[in-house]
Protein backbone atom coordinates (compact mmCIF):
# COMPACT_ATOMS: atom_id res chain seq x y z
CA UNK A 1 0.00 0.00 0.00
CA UNK A 2 1.48 3.33 -1.14
CA UNK A 3 0.59 5.41 2.05
CA UNK A 4 2.76 8.21 0.62
CA UNK A 5 5.36 8.11 2.82
CA UNK A 6 9.00 8.89 1.18
CA UNK A 7 12.62 8.91 2.87
CA UNK A 8 13.95 12.41 2.05
CA UNK A 9 18.00 11.86 0.59
CA UNK A 10 19.84 12.69 4.14
CA UNK A 11 23.74 12.91 4.60
CA UNK A 12 24.58 12.27 8.61
CA UNK A 13 27.60 12.80 10.06
CA UNK A 14 28.73 12.55 13.46
CA UNK A 15 29.10 15.89 14.57
CA UNK A 16 28.11 18.36 12.33
CA UNK A 17 24.37 16.76 12.13
CA UNK A 18 21.94 15.60 8.98
CA UNK A 19 21.82 17.45 5.87
CA UNK A 20 18.41 16.29 3.85
CA UNK A 21 17.61 17.44 0.04
CA UNK A 22 15.55 16.49 -2.13
CA UNK A 23 15.02 17.70 -5.81
CA UNK A 24 12.13 19.09 -7.93
CA UNK A 25 11.19 16.37 -11.07
CA UNK A 26 13.44 13.93 -9.22
CA UNK A 27 12.37 13.39 -5.87
CA UNK A 28 9.43 14.70 -6.39
CA UNK A 29 7.05 14.51 -9.18
CA UNK A 30 6.26 17.65 -9.42
CA UNK A 31 7.89 21.38 -10.42
CA UNK A 32 7.63 23.14 -7.37
CA UNK A 33 5.51 26.51 -7.47
CA UNK A 34 5.36 27.22 -4.01
CA UNK A 35 7.20 26.71 -0.63
CA UNK A 36 5.45 27.36 2.52
CA UNK A 37 6.25 26.50 6.36
CA UNK A 38 4.02 26.43 9.71
CA UNK A 39 5.88 27.42 13.04
CA UNK A 40 5.25 28.61 16.58
CA UNK A 41 2.48 26.04 16.78
CA UNK A 42 1.80 24.67 20.37
CA UNK A 43 1.38 20.78 20.81
CA UNK A 44 -2.27 19.70 20.45
CA UNK A 45 -2.65 21.79 17.56
CA UNK A 46 -5.06 20.42 14.94
CA UNK A 47 -4.72 22.40 11.25
CA UNK A 48 -5.29 21.40 7.58
CA UNK A 49 -9.02 19.49 7.22
CA UNK A 50 -9.36 20.00 3.65
CA UNK A 51 -8.76 18.34 0.57
CA UNK A 52 -7.52 20.18 -2.65
CA UNK A 53 -9.01 19.27 -6.19
CA UNK A 54 -5.62 19.42 -7.93
CA UNK A 55 -3.04 20.48 -5.79
CA UNK A 56 0.16 18.17 -4.87
CA UNK A 57 2.27 18.55 -1.65
CA UNK A 58 5.38 17.07 -0.21
CA UNK A 59 4.99 17.87 3.56
CA UNK A 60 7.94 17.21 5.71
CA UNK A 61 8.84 18.10 9.47
CA UNK A 62 12.11 18.56 10.35
CA UNK A 63 11.70 19.39 13.73
CA UNK A 64 8.98 17.87 16.32
CA UNK A 65 6.64 15.02 15.78
CA UNK A 66 3.15 16.04 13.89
CA UNK A 67 0.76 13.27 13.14
CA UNK A 68 -1.04 13.72 9.81
CA UNK A 69 -4.55 11.88 9.14
CA UNK A 70 -4.95 10.83 6.07
CA UNK A 71 -8.86 9.77 3.99
CA UNK A 72 -9.14 9.13 0.33
CA UNK A 73 -13.15 9.09 1.17
CA UNK A 74 -12.87 5.16 1.06
CA UNK A 75 -9.56 4.36 2.94
CA UNK A 76 -8.17 6.29 6.36
CA UNK A 77 -4.40 6.23 7.49
CA UNK A 78 -1.83 8.25 9.75
CA UNK A 79 1.55 8.82 8.99
CA UNK A 80 3.45 10.44 12.09
CA UNK A 81 6.63 12.89 10.87
CA UNK A 82 9.34 12.40 13.36
CA UNK A 83 12.48 12.74 11.53
CA UNK A 84 13.99 15.18 9.17
CA UNK A 85 14.18 12.36 6.60
CA UNK A 86 10.90 11.62 6.57
CA UNK A 87 8.42 13.19 3.65
CA UNK A 88 4.88 12.62 2.92
CA UNK A 89 3.10 12.85 -0.29
CA UNK A 90 -0.42 14.34 0.04
CA UNK A 91 -1.76 14.48 -3.34
CA UNK A 92 -4.97 16.31 -4.64
CA UNK A 93 -8.66 15.06 -3.04
CA UNK A 94 -7.09 13.73 -0.16
CA UNK A 95 -8.27 14.86 3.15
CA UNK A 96 -5.97 15.81 5.60
CA UNK A 97 -5.05 17.11 9.31
CA UNK A 98 -1.82 17.93 10.88
CA UNK A 99 -2.29 17.13 14.61
CA UNK A 100 0.52 18.62 16.25
CA UNK A 101 2.44 16.08 18.80
CA UNK A 102 5.42 18.64 19.94
CA UNK A 103 5.49 22.52 20.92
CA UNK A 104 7.18 24.61 18.14
CA UNK A 105 7.37 21.64 15.38
CA UNK A 106 7.69 23.14 12.36
CA UNK A 107 5.91 22.33 8.98
CA UNK A 108 7.45 22.34 5.93
CA UNK A 109 5.21 21.61 2.10
CA UNK A 110 6.51 22.20 -0.77
CA UNK A 111 3.54 22.55 -3.33
CA UNK A 112 2.84 22.40 -7.22
CA UNK A 113 0.83 24.82 -7.38
CA UNK A 114 0.39 28.83 -6.45
CA UNK A 115 -1.96 29.43 -3.55
CA UNK A 116 -5.87 29.36 -4.71
CA UNK A 117 -9.08 29.50 -2.74
CA UNK A 118 -11.03 27.98 -5.08
CA UNK A 119 -9.17 24.68 -4.90
CA UNK A 120 -9.49 23.65 -1.19
CA UNK A 121 -12.51 21.81 -0.28
CA UNK A 122 -13.09 22.38 3.62
CA UNK A 123 -16.25 20.56 4.39
CA UNK A 124 -15.63 16.72 4.64
CA UNK A 125 -19.31 15.92 3.39
CA UNK A 126 -18.69 17.87 0.20
CA UNK A 127 -15.12 16.42 -0.04
CA UNK A 128 -17.12 13.02 -0.06
CA UNK A 129 -19.42 13.74 -2.56
CA UNK A 130 -17.11 14.91 -4.71
CA UNK A 131 -14.43 12.33 -4.92
CA UNK A 132 -17.84 9.78 -5.30
CA UNK A 133 -18.27 12.06 -8.06
CA UNK A 134 -15.76 12.04 -9.50
CA UNK A 135 -15.63 8.51 -9.17
CA UNK A 136 -18.82 7.52 -10.82
CA UNK A 137 -17.81 9.86 -13.62
CA UNK A 138 -14.74 7.88 -14.35
CA UNK A 139 -16.81 4.40 -13.94
CA UNK A 140 -19.10 5.54 -16.85
P1 LIG B 1 -4.72 26.94 5.21
O1 LIG B 1 -4.17 26.29 4.00
O2 LIG B 1 -6.19 26.89 5.42
O3 LIG B 1 -3.94 26.33 6.45
P2 LIG B 1 -4.48 25.51 7.70
O4 LIG B 1 -5.35 24.43 7.17
O5 LIG B 1 -3.25 24.96 8.34
O6 LIG B 1 -5.19 26.51 8.54
O7 LIG B 1 -4.23 28.44 5.23
C1 LIG B 1 -4.46 29.30 6.33
C2 LIG B 1 -4.57 30.72 5.79
O8 LIG B 1 -3.38 31.11 5.12
C3 LIG B 1 -5.70 30.88 4.78
O9 LIG B 1 -6.33 32.13 5.02
C4 LIG B 1 -5.01 30.94 3.45
C5 LIG B 1 -3.64 31.49 3.78
N1 LIG B 1 -2.60 30.95 2.91
C6 LIG B 1 -2.02 31.75 1.95
O10 LIG B 1 -2.37 32.94 1.78
N2 LIG B 1 -1.02 31.24 1.16
C7 LIG B 1 -0.60 29.95 1.28
O11 LIG B 1 0.32 29.52 0.54
C8 LIG B 1 -1.23 29.12 2.27
C9 LIG B 1 -0.82 27.68 2.44
C10 LIG B 1 -2.21 29.65 3.06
Amino acid sequence: MNNGQQIIRTIQEKERGMLSFFEAEKDIPFSIKRVYYISGTPAETIRGKHAHKTLKQFLFCPFGEILVFLDDGIREWEVLLDAPNQGLFVTEEIWHEMHWKSDGAILCVVASDYYDETDYIRDYQDFLKYVKEKKDGNCR
